[in-house]
């Protein structure tokens, strides 16, 4: 076991576990961080989806002992009320429905937009091929990406 500093959210959470824990578990079992989800394990389906530094990373196959000094970002930062563009424009959009991808498929636009505010259908495409959602959400996450560059 070792200790780890962690700044998560704009806190710094400090956690003692094994060098190799992923960061998932990290947040979800230490830190009851239980907006970012588990689905595969291996890196193939961007449920874990978090920010490092303001990059999408998956957590699911992240070292703890990697994150190191860079900022952490789960669901649960994204915006102090839910009102960050992309999480309105899903409730616009009415996108989820188990959700159970959702908070992965978010953190993932939100990635994007910060790189690319005005993302092309292709750019879009690119980025969100890798995020999978078993009930098929795909249009209704493309179309509020589209509104949420908009209004960011
Ligand atoms: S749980 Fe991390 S990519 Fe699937
Ligand atoms: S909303 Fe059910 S998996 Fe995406």
């Amino acid at each position: 076991m070792s200790k780890y500093n962690l700044s998560i959210n704009g806190a710094t959470r400090s956690v003692d576990v094994d060098a190799t824990t992923p960061l998932l578990w990290v947040l979800r079992d230490h830190l009851r961080l239980i907006g970012t989800k588990y689905g595969c394990g291996m890196a193939q389906c961007g449920a874990c989806t978090v920010h490092l530094d303001g990059v999408a990373m998956r957590s699911c196959v992240l070292p703890v002992s990697q994150v190191g000094e860079q900022s952490v970002t789960t669901i649960e930062g994204l915006s102090e009320n839910n009102d960050h563009p992309l999480q309105e424009a899903w409730l616009e959009h009415d996108v989820p429905q188990c959700g159970y991808c959702q908070a992965g498929q978010i953190m993932n636009a939100a990635a994007l937009l910060s790189d690319t505010p005005n993302p092309t259908d292709e750019d879009i495409d690119a980025m969100m091929a890798g995020n999978i959602c078993r009930c098929g959400t795909y249009t209704r996450i493309k179309a509020a990406i589209k509104t949420a560059a908009t209004k960011s």
